[in-house]
């Protein structure tokens, strides 16, 4: 009798520990941290970023209006890689090793979203749309070097 309390009390224990216990861990996929955040943004970002810019609005000089907008396939190609660049550039800026934050996270998701409209846009091949997109994807290096950048200096 006694024994057999012990057995059920057991395998009831038995029952709650497999209720609690937790699924397997996920392993982190086995990606390595190449560059420093310095290094990518002059190797990834800011090469990619500035297909964008300088393929986007109007130079007006004495020689008169030069809209910079592509005008072959080849230079419509280019801005869809530099923008396909730039929008994965945001997760990489959001991996950990990289990250600084919660404000980072946003700042690396504005970038996403930003260059995910100058993609659209090189696919439609709409300068406008472009062009504002270019805007976009300004205002978030700003915000994000006003908060990040000027801690590094810093220190
Ligand atoms: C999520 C935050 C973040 C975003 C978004 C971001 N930057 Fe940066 N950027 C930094 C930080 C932090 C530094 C300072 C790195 C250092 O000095 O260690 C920096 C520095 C730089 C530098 C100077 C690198 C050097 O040689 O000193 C350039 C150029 C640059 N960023 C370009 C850009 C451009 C262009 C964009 C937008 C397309 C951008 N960054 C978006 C965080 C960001």
């Amino acid at each position: 009798m006694r024994t057999k309390t012990l057995v059920t009390l057991s395998m009831a224990l038995l029952l709650v520990a497999c209720a609690n216990e937790q699924p397997p861990v996920q392993e982190a996929p086995p990606y390595q941290i190449v560059t420093d955040i310095r290094q990518t943004m002059e190797w990834v970002l800011d090469p990619a970023v500035d297909v964008i810019w300088d393929s986007a609005g109007t130079i007006i000089s004495a020689e008169g209006r030069t809209e910079l907008a592509p005008t072959t396939d080849d230079g419509w190609s280019r801005v869809i890689f530099a923008a396909a660049t730039l929008a994965e550039a945001g997760n990489l800026l959001m991996l950990p090793g990289r990250s600084l934050g919660d404000d980072w996270q946003e700042y690396a998701a504005g970038l996403t979203e930003a260059s995910k409209l100058a993609l659209t846009a090189a696919q439609a091949r709409d300068a406008d749309a472009l062009f504002d997109a270019g805007g976009r994807i300004y205002q978030v290096c700003r915000a994000c070097h006003n908060q990040y950048w000027a801690d590094a200096r810093d220190d």
